[in-house]
């Protein structure tokens, strides 16, 4: 097989692209090693920044969204059961989409498919190859026959445990990264919103999050131990410990628990997100804690310069853009790291923090809900710094 850009993983970073690509004229071929129902159906997060669900509708992929996505123009803070509004469309102006990850996904490989672009799943031993040539490859097996895609380019879409990044050579990539010493307990409840807006909820037993799929269906989280066995958590007990931590608030209604899983918490970054000819985009390159709901909207961000650097290149023979794209991306991948990071610790328990760090925490959480420009510095952030 013969392309312009061999696209490794189908999640939102690879199926944006080649839905881009396309828009420019340019081909791609993605590749996936897990079936379509397994990446249409795995639950991420669901909060898509202004920009990014802007983004969505002028490729096209937007109408589902648009109907049944919920607009939210802020948040909750809660302190110990004090409940307090960040207020965005009066302070930026703009909304935050709520959406989830595996129906944008759906979205957008329905739409390849319908564009009859080439969309290979559970193809199996994906390897990468030649990368500083200027004729890389991708070979893999698809239903029991060795392939190979002869490339002008590699994008590596797959993910944190995916096979491009290791196929680096060593020495190449600065890693940096951060481990958090707590997870995120996650379930989806039948059960109707106690807001309309998601709360982020500091107590002293430790973080809660209650944010929606839709009007009646909940998707709860509470800050467990990092290593934590969900078998440790019935039912009774996850419920007791939302009532706790978030029933100061708002009255909670239970309700049917139709998923329930825990989600570690890690900060991750690469540098460069480039080596040759392969391109990292996406949670190859990194990673973010889930506080901010960043990792969709950063993947988007990625692959709107990468798109930009290729159409340079293949309309002006430019590769201005492709030289840069590293350096590009991470200004932006760096600031939502250290959004996701400030969020992070400022909403959890640590399990080592002094009476110092649990008070400056507490003040740190009323000067943000109290300070005009405090809340309005998170709300620029949260809902997404605009693309340049
Ligand atoms: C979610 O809807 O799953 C979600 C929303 C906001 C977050 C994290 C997760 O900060």
């Amino acid at each position: 097989m013969r392309t312009q850009i061999g696209i490794v993983g189908a999640g939102p970073a690879g199926l944006m692209l080649g839905r881009l690509l396309r828009m420019q004229g340019i081909e791609s071929i993605i590749i996936e090693n897990r079936s379509r129902s397994y990446i249409e159906n795995r639950i991420r997060a669901g909060l898509i920044e202004h920009w990014a669900a802007d983004l969505l509708t002028e490729v096209g992929a937007g109408a589902r969204m648009q109907r049944e996505g919920l607009l939210h123009w802020g948040i909750n803070i809660g302190i110990n059961g004090d409940l307090r509004r960040i207020d965005f469309r009066r302070l930026v102006g703009k909304r935050v989409t709520i959406y989830g990850q595996q129906e944008v996904v759906k979205d957008l490989v329905a739409q390849r498919l319908a564009d009859g672009d080439p969309l290979l799943f559970e193809v199996t031993d994906v390897t990468v190859h030649d990368l500083t040539d200027s004729r890389p490859k991708i070979r893999f097996r698809h239903d029991g026959v060795a392939q190979e895609i002869d490339c002008d380019f590699i994008a590596g879409c797959d993910g944190f445990h995916g096979v491009c990044r290791p196929s680096i050579p060593q020495g190449v990539l600065a890693t940096f990264e951060r481990d958090y010493p707590f997870g995120w307990l996650g379930i989806l409840s039948e059960s109707p919103p106690p807001e309309h807006e998601l709360i982020y909820s500091y107590t002293d037993r430790g973080f809660a999050l209650y944010t929606m799929r839709s009007m009646t269906l909940a998707r709860l989280y509470l800050q467990c131990d990092h290593d934590e066995a969900i078998e440790n958590w019935s039912d009774a007990r996850i419920w007791d410990e939302l009532h706790r931590r978030l029933g100061g608030a708002r009255e909670l209604k239970e309700g049917k628990m139709l998923q329930k899983g825990i989600t570690p918490m890690r900060s991750f970054v690469v540098e460069p997100m480039q080596y040759g000819r392969l391109y990292l985009a996406g949670d190859s390159a990194h990673i973010v804690p889930p506080t901010g709901a960043k990792g969709m909207n950063l993947a988007f961000a990625d692959v709107v310069y990468l798109s930009r650097a290729f159409d340079a290149f293949y309309k002006r023979r430019d590769d201005t853009l492709l030289r840069d794209y590293s350096a590009k991306c991470l200004r932006r991948v760096w600031k939502a790291q250290r959004f996701s990071w400030w969020m992070t610790q400022i909403m959890h328990r640590f399990p080592n923090e002094s009476a110092f760090d649990h008070r400056r925490q507490l003040a740190d959480l009323d000067y943000l809900t109290s300070s005009e420009s405090a809340a309005r510095s998170l709300a620029e952030q949260y809902v997404g710094l605009p693309l340049d």
